[in-house]
């Protein structure tokens, strides 16, 4: 069979990577790629949301499964597209994907199904919006309703600071149509964790668990990121957090669409805050991490096309996905000046020197192909993967690999993955 991957990060490179290992598999097409998945698949210069282009490609090369990385496509509804063309395709429709694509519709499903998640309220109107922050006790989050790349959340310690946030979404249209609506939730405390599942409608599968670093900076400091790093298993997410997550969030969820006839099948991420053993919801997005899905692809035994197969098909009550106990570690590379505005066309240097330490891999993210050299194209570079025994081990693989790699103005965290080391 052969496979078009969509996207050209981190998260697409691993995808690539592991569908490569795929008896199913005879070839990969990956739109647009990247300089690392150019050495295992065929890179098609056609843009993620261009579904239209994506389409004609996949209809005019005999693609027998697309794979959708990224949010974007799946909100502007490319599994309906491709779908009506009798195209075999991985992930949400647009009704499903607006669970990402909208916080608003999120925390109405979530109120209707009971899932334990922030307070909140809605609001198109700053004067309504300034008014409820003002009666209220801080802090509070505000976010835009829509897609704002990871940067249309807003924490805030005081109510001039949640009042400005609303400003800046509602009344400057930092966001554009994006911040026609915000939702100003409730604070919540704890430890965050990613919970990243299967679902064919009926069935839910989870894969390990994993935990982001957003912020820029070590010791979570500095603005929020795509993510900064990520490793898994997340030691937060104990057996009983994971049997409360799949009970009380992944079951009613699914629940939720089958009750609408919205038929649900893709990716379902749970993105977590965990206090006192009890999981509350911040977010759904519907698609795979980045860069969490290196980690835990670092990790999943099974065979992934399978797995998005059995979704596709209904079938994943039958399925059983295996997975090397042993903890993996994603460190990402990043350029200087991300997550503002960040330098491009570095040569890098030192990729063989550290693709020689075993078990671990370099995951391109904004990297490119200029007179046969690699250099950074993206703000977000690499994603250095390793495993190991402990994860202090896998950690010391990592930075290992880490260290033999460099270009101008690079700039990584040190402390991925620390907080596991205590448990
Ligand atoms: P979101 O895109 O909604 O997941 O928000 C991005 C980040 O903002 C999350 O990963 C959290 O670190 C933080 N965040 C979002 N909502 C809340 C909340 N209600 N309480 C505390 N932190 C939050
Ligand atoms: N790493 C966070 C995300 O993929 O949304």
């Amino acid at each position: 069979m052969q496979v078009l991957v969509v996207g050209g990060g981190g998260r697409e490179h691993a995808l690539v990577w592991k569908i490569a290992q795929s008896p199913k598999v005879t070839k990969i097409y990956c739109a647009p790629g990247n300089a690392g998945i150019a050495g295992i698949a065929t890179c098609v210069n056609i843009p993620a949301d261009d579904i239209g282009g994506l389409k004609k490609f996949a209809l005019d090369n005999g693609i027998g499964l697309t794979v959708v990385g990224p949010e974007l496509p799946l909100t502007m509804g490319i599994v309906d597209s491709f779908e009506k063309d009798g195209l075999r395709i991985f992930g949400p429709n647009a009704a499903v994907a607006r669970l990402e694509g909208s916080k608003q519709f999120a925390k109405e499903i979530m109120r209707e199904a009971g899932i334990p998640t922030a307070d909140f309220a809605i609001f198109t109107d700053a004067a309504a919006a300034k008014k409820y922050i003002r009666e209220k006790q801080q802090p509070l989050v505000v976010k835009a309703d829509g897609l704002a790349a990871g940067k249309g959340v807003f924490p805030c310690h005081t109510a001039d600071e949640a009042v400005i946030a609303v400003d800046r979404i509602i009344t400057q249209k930092e966001f554009g149509d994006a911040g026609s609506v915000v939702v100003i939730e409730d604070f919540l405390e704890g430890e965050e964790a990613s919970f990243i599942c299967f679902t064919d409608g009926t069935t839910v599968v989870p894969l390990p668990s994993s935990q982001d670093h957003k912020r820029i900076f070590d010791n979570d400091a500095g603005p929020n990121t795509g993510g900064m790093g990520a490793y898994s298993p997340a030691p937060v997410v104990t057996p009983e957090v994971h049997e409360r997550a799949m009970e009380t969030v992944m079951k009613p969820l699914v629940a939720a669409f089958a009750a609408r006839g919205i038929p649900f099948k893709g990716i379902i991420y749970a993105g977590l805050m965990i206090q006192n053993g009890i999981p509350r919801v911040l977010e759904f997005n519907m698609r795979m991490g980045d860069p969490e899905t290196q980690p835990i692809l670092f990790r999943l035994e099974s065979d992934l096309v399978e797995l998005m197969e059995g979704a596709i098909d209904g079938r994943l009550a039958q399925i059983d996905v295996q997975c090397d106990p042993r903890p993996a570690v994603c460190v990402v590379m990043a350029a200087k000046g991300y997550p503002d505005k960040y330098d491009k066309g570095s040569a890098i240097l030192g990729l063989d020197d550290a693709a020689q330490i075993p078990d671990t891999f370099v995951f391109h993210a904004g990297t490119a192909l200029k007179d046969g050299c690699v250099v950074t194209s993206g703000g977000r570079v690499l994603g250095v993967t390793a495993r190991g025994a402990t994860i202090q081990d896998a950690v010391a693989s990592a930075y290992g690999a880490v260290k033999r790699i460099g270009w101008d103005g690079v700039q990584y965290r040190k402390d991925i993955a620390q907080r596991a080391f205590g448990r």
